[in-house]
């Protein structure tokens, strides 16, 4: 199942050093890597581009899904970085058809010093993390997208200036972002509230266990009510890739879980906006909402890039 997921930092081989789910790691490695991605941040920015931990190192970026941010952000990072990334996209490599993905882990590792993978089954990304021996990133799967929580919690440290205690009200699709909110939520002490229509719903098994690790998690119906006193308002778009044949039926199912106007007023003036991009302006958000100061959308945008080079970091041991 998705939740035997768990290829972890214990199980991985040889000792490498995979990064698939938050909270495979702890609490201090967590935000050790969220410290050490503003520290590269603050470097690049300043224009030093001395910083070459990834010189003569090579990654492998596999895609099974069409991408701009998460091809963008790796492949710039690693180059920044010193390394040279290779683009694999569906036509290069067919994880589990045309070639089995305990072959394609094999053969990439004998090339490469890690892998980033952006896949439609998660249990894709555990096999290349069980049969290569470099470590494996995880890009994005059907089931969660731990990188973009790691960018998404940088920008809330750099905009409030901390992050326990904070209240994330998400609004729409419990997806494959609210699963790793909830894996995150298990991690560092905040409070996640997913607020989706029912039936859609996050994945139960990840809920339990990550309330079982201590996560203060809630899954409402009400988004009005939930996103009072919110330090930050997040949204997704309500049909993804893949789910287009029903993306009819997904618009009356979420009538009034649009971010807009009167939701963010309710939330509070201490209110933030956020969605993981790419956005349908006018369906789960409004152009006012994203054009207003309070959006970080696109600070969290960049951030993908310099919270993935602290990830990429972490991984090789840089
Ligand atoms: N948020 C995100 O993963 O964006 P892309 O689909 O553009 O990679």
């Amino acid at each position: 199942t998705q939740n035997d997921a768990s290829v972890s930092q214990s199980q991985a081989g040889q000792g490498v050093k995979h990064f698939l789910h938050i909270d495979d790691y702890d609490n201090k490695t967590i935000m050790n890597i969220l410290e050490r991605a503003a520290e590269v941040k603050a470097k690049l920015k300043s224009g030093d581009r001395s910083f070459k931990p990834f010189a003569g190192k090579t990654m492998a970026m596999i895609f099974t899904k069409p991408s701009m941010r998460t091809r963008v952000s790796f492949e710039t990072g690693f180059h920044l970085l010193g390394g040279h990334a290779i683009y694999l996209g569906p036509d290069d490599i067919q994880l589990g058809k045309r070639e089995e993905t305990r072959d394609i882990a094999r053969v990439l590792s004998g090339y490469n010093d890690v892998i980033m993978a952006r896949l439609f089954a998660h249990k894709d990304l555990i096999d290349l993390a069980k049969f290569g021996s470099v470590p494996v990133i995880n890009g994005l799967t059907d089931y969660n997208h731990p990188c973009q929580i790691m960018a998404d919690a940088l920008t809330i440290i750099e905009h409030k200036g901390y992050i326990d205690n904070i209240k994330v009200v998400y609004v729409g699709d419990g997806n494959n972002v609210v699963h790793s909110w909830l894996r995150f939520a298990a991690v560092v002490p905040i409070h996640f509230v997913c607020a989706c229509p029912r039936g859609f719903e996050p994945d139960p098994t990840t809920v339990e266990q990550a309330r079982a690790k201590g996560a203060k998690i809630d899954i409402v119906n009400d988004p009005m009510e939930a996103v009072k006193g919110a330090d930050v308002i997040y949204s997704d778009v309500w049909a993804s890739m893949g789910q287009k044949e029903e993306a009819a039926l997904r618009m009356q199912r979420f009538q009034g879980f649009q971010v807009n106007e009167k939701m963010m007023e309710q939330a509070g003036p201490q209110v933030l906006f956020m969605h993981c991009l790419p956005a349908e302006r006018g369906v789960e958000v409004t152009d006012g909402v994203i054009e207003a100061p309070n959006s970080i959308v696109f600070p969290q945008a960049e951030n993908r890039m310099h919270a993935q080079n602290a990830v990429m970091l972490h991984v090789l041991g840089a």
